[in-house]
């Protein structure tokens, strides 16, 4: 693997708005555990089906679940620079990701936390939009839909979730910010602000 790269952050921070731009204009893979669980949902395989039931109540998938997808995407990768998207999520996750990493003599290079308010992260994924056909993603108020596009929301878009998903995040995803600041690879970026200036953000860490 070349650089790797960890966006931390709560639902609705922008990671793969971003992660979007990265690929884009630099090339970088992105490995969203959220992407690869919403693919086995769409699919109905056993992955999918048990991963569902989490997934729609805004828990976190087991870890076992989750540290076993990494293990068979990691292979993958090559010398491509890569950005986790959504993983590592809890601290065994972590601590697997850095076991598995420096059995290839290989670490973590930066993790980057999306800093956004939990209100602002309530209107992003209520209004959020995907298109179905290529994934890409839209608000309806921030980043409306060009005209003709047909587009769905996702099963977990819905307020009592979104409250429940931001929760989770708070108790068990936020304490990886201390284990990371530790470790001196944490970067902040306030997220609150509008896409380009989070993009320019990202651009002067890495
Ligand atoms: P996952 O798919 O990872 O969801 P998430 O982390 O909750 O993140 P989101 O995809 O909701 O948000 P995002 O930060 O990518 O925001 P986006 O760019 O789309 O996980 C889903 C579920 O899968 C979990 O709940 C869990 O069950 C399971 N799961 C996944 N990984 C797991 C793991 N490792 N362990 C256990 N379980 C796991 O932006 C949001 C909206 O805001 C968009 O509409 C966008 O257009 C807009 N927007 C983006 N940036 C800005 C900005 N700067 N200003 C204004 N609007 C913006």
């Amino acid at each position: 693997m070349g650089k790797i790269i960890i966006f931390l952050g709560p639902p609705g921070a922008g990671k793969g708005t971003q992660s979007e731009r990265l690929i884009k204009e630099y090339g970088f893979v992105q490995l969203s555990t959220g992407d690869i669980l919403r693919e086995a949902v769409r699919n109905g395989t056993e992955l999918g089906k048990k991963a569902k039931q989490y997934m729609d109540a805004g828990q976190l998938v087991p870890d076992e679940i989750i540290i076993g997808i990494i293990k068979e995407k990691l292979n993958e990768l090559k010398d491509k620079n890569v950005i986790f998207d959504g993983f590592p999520r809890t601290i065994p996750q972590a601590e697997a990701l850095d076991e598995m990493l420096s059995q290839e003599g290989k670490e973590v290079d930066v993790v980057i936390l999306f800093d956004v308010d939990d209100e602002e992260v309530i209107k992003r994924l209520s209004g959020r939009r995907i298109d179905p056909n290529t994934g890409k993603t839209y608000h309806i108020i921030y980043n409306p839909p060009p005209e003709g596009i047909e587009v769905i929301q996702r099963d977990d878009d819905k307020e009592e979730v979104i409250r429940k998903r931001l929760e989770v995040y708070h108790s068990q995803t936020e304490p990886l910010a201390d284990y990371y600041k530790k470790k001196g690879k944490l970067v902040v970026v306030n997220a609150n602000n509008p896409p380009d200036d989070v993009y320019n953000q990202i651009k002067e860490v890495l």
